[in-house]
């Protein structure tokens, strides 16, 4: 295109969607692959931002810090009496945040439209100013009304709960400096803009400039600032990804939307571990803490007997071990390419696995479409649970349901061999707590596993093919639901085939 050497070198461009910068004009956008978003960064937008900084600074910068010359200075003199871990009231996002949130520090919170963020930050709203602390919550989605309302549905509504519906940024700022809060939500960030710079909210330099702003103003003022973030269809927060370079925290609240579980998670953080997990669940009155999720992800009870192509991991989130079911299904293929379809698990992990189990359990799956699903809406990503999924596709692929009360544990490696996992005991712990009656475990961390109560059996494994022989029980018939008779008089013939074990095909 013409338009590429018309720039002068100088100018750069930045992708629309990803915020990715460039020094020339793209097509097609290097790191996230979309077409046509180059749009060129306002031509004196450097020289702007440089003539901007110091005034930004001594505008939102605390008034003793701004008299104090620019420059370095010996760390150990640096105060830090200022920063304070607050606890919010929520525990399950004091969790997420490392132990509560900070003063002065600014807060991601990302997430599909409808999932509940609005919901949480008023909520943490409430709660924090239901504790004496000062609140301002700024709408650019809603109404005085809508978050009235809104609110009368989550609780009482304390006096320290103030609500601005606003999208200018100078305007929100200002009023944020009035009345001086211990935090400020912003719902959502998409929503503001500044009048001086172009382009229309949402888009890369606003959102990058207002967020900007708000993060001097958290640093300045000691307040915490909480940003809620858009997801775009790629799962990052729309807008520049730069967004997420700049705040402390970047939190996620995930979750189906048509179920009512909700997951909160640390992408980011500056003040604790990334590993921490809150679980929610969306009633009538807002989003409740889950106090014990493993109850909430199992789909069986301990002791029920399951179906095959159930099986049960414990995956490690944080400090804390989760029991989580996954489902299986293995069907023959119609299709040239069978099909891998995953919800809730790596596809390239799948592949991994089902690589070991045709080559070295024998168990020929290439022919086989296969299902992969993580109950709960939860996603896991934790190599423990690799032997779990590993048995829930055999279990269905053979027809032999995992025994009743069995977690499964380990890494599985290329050669099919189980490798250690990451603080076996406390997975083993939360299996006892919720009824379990066995686990399976690396063969390497059978001592360390250690059943604390009696009547737990500890199977210790040394390979895939091992845990397939000494976990999964005899194999059944596969139960169809019966159906209404369609093809005449052959229909309830066609029933009792169904109970008729060995007509599949397996792979022995
Ligand atoms: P919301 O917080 O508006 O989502 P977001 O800000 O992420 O777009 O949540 C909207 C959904 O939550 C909506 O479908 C209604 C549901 N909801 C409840 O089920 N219970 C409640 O108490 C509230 C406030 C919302
Ligand atoms: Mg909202």
């Amino acid at each position: 295109m013409t338009r590429a050497t018309a720039r002068p070198a100088r100018s750069h461009f930045f992708c629309s969607a990803c915020g990715n910068e460039e020094s020339r004009w793209f097509g097609r956008c290097a790191a996230c692959g979309a077409w046509n978003t180059a749009a060129e960064a306002p031509a004196a937008a450097g020289a702007a931002a440089k003539a901007r900084g110091p005034t930004a600074r001594a505008r939102w910068a605390p008034r003793g810090e701004a008299a104090r010359p620019p420059g370095p200075r010996p760390l150990g003199e640096v105060e830090v009496a200022g920063a304070q871990r607050l606890p919010t009231g929520l525990a399950e996002l004091d969790r997420v945040l490392g132990g509560g949130m900070m003063t002065g520090s600014i807060v991601l919170v990302g997430g599909d439209p409808g999932i509940g963020k609005s919901t949480l930050m008023l909520q943490l709203a409430g709660s924090l100013a239901g504790t004496g602390r000062r609140v301002l919550y700024v709408s650019g989605e809603e109404s005085e009304e809508q978050v009235r309302l809104r609110a009368a549905r989550l609780g009482p509504v304390p006096d320290g709960l103030l609500v601005l519906t606003e999208t200018d940024l100078e305007l929100v700022l200002e009023a944020a400096a009035g009345v001086s809060p211990d935090a400020v939500i912003i719902d959502s960030i998409q929503t503001l803009s500044r009048g001086d710079l172009e382009g229309g909210p949402g888009s890369v330099t606003q959102v990058r400039e207002c967020a900007l702003a708000l993060l001097h103003f958290a640093k300045g003022s000691k307040a915490a600032v909480f940003l809620v973030g858009h997801v775009t269809k790629e799962g990052a927060v729309a807008g520049p990804r730069v967004l997420e370079h700049m705040v402390d925290a970047v939190l996620y609240l995930e979750g189906e939307r048509y179920q009512h579980y909700r997951v909160l998670r640390a992408a980011k953080n500056r003040f604790g571990s990334t590993n921490e997990l809150g679980v929610y669940e969306m009633l009538e009155g807002g989003l409740r803490e889950v106090m014990n999720p493993s109850e909430a992800f199992l789909s069986h009870g301990a002791g029920e007997r399951a179906e095959p192509g159930a099986a049960v991991v414990a995956s490690l989130e944080g400090s804390r071990p989760l029991l989580v079911e996954v489902q299986a299904l293995v069907a023959t293929s119609f299709y040239g390419t069978p099909q891998r379809v995953t919800s809730g698990y790596d596809g390239r992990r799948l592949a991994v696995l089902l690589a070991v189990l045709e080559r070295r359990v024998g168990l020929k799956l290439g022919r086989h479409d296969v299902f992969v699903t993580v109950t709960g809406g939860l996603s896991l990503d934790e190599p423990g649970t690799d032997l779990g999924v590993a048995l829930a596709i055999a279990s269905s692929f053979l027809s032999r349901p995992v025994l009743a009360g069995t977690l499964a544990l380990g890494e599985v490696s290329l050669s099919g061999e189980l490798k250690r996992v990451a603080r076996v005991e406390a997975r083993v712990r939360e299996a006892v707590h919720l009824g379990f009656r066995r686990a399976g475990v690396p063969a390497l961390q059978a001592d360390d596993a250690r059943p604390p109560a009696g009547g737990f059996e500890i199977v210790p494994l040394a390979t895939l093919r091992d845990a397939i022989e000494k976990l999964l029980g005899p194999r059944v018939a596969t139960r169809r639901p019966a159906l209404a008779p369609e093809r005449g008089p052959d229909a309830a013939e066609a029933g009792s085939t169904a109970a008729t074990p060995g007509r599949r095909e397996d792979g022995r």
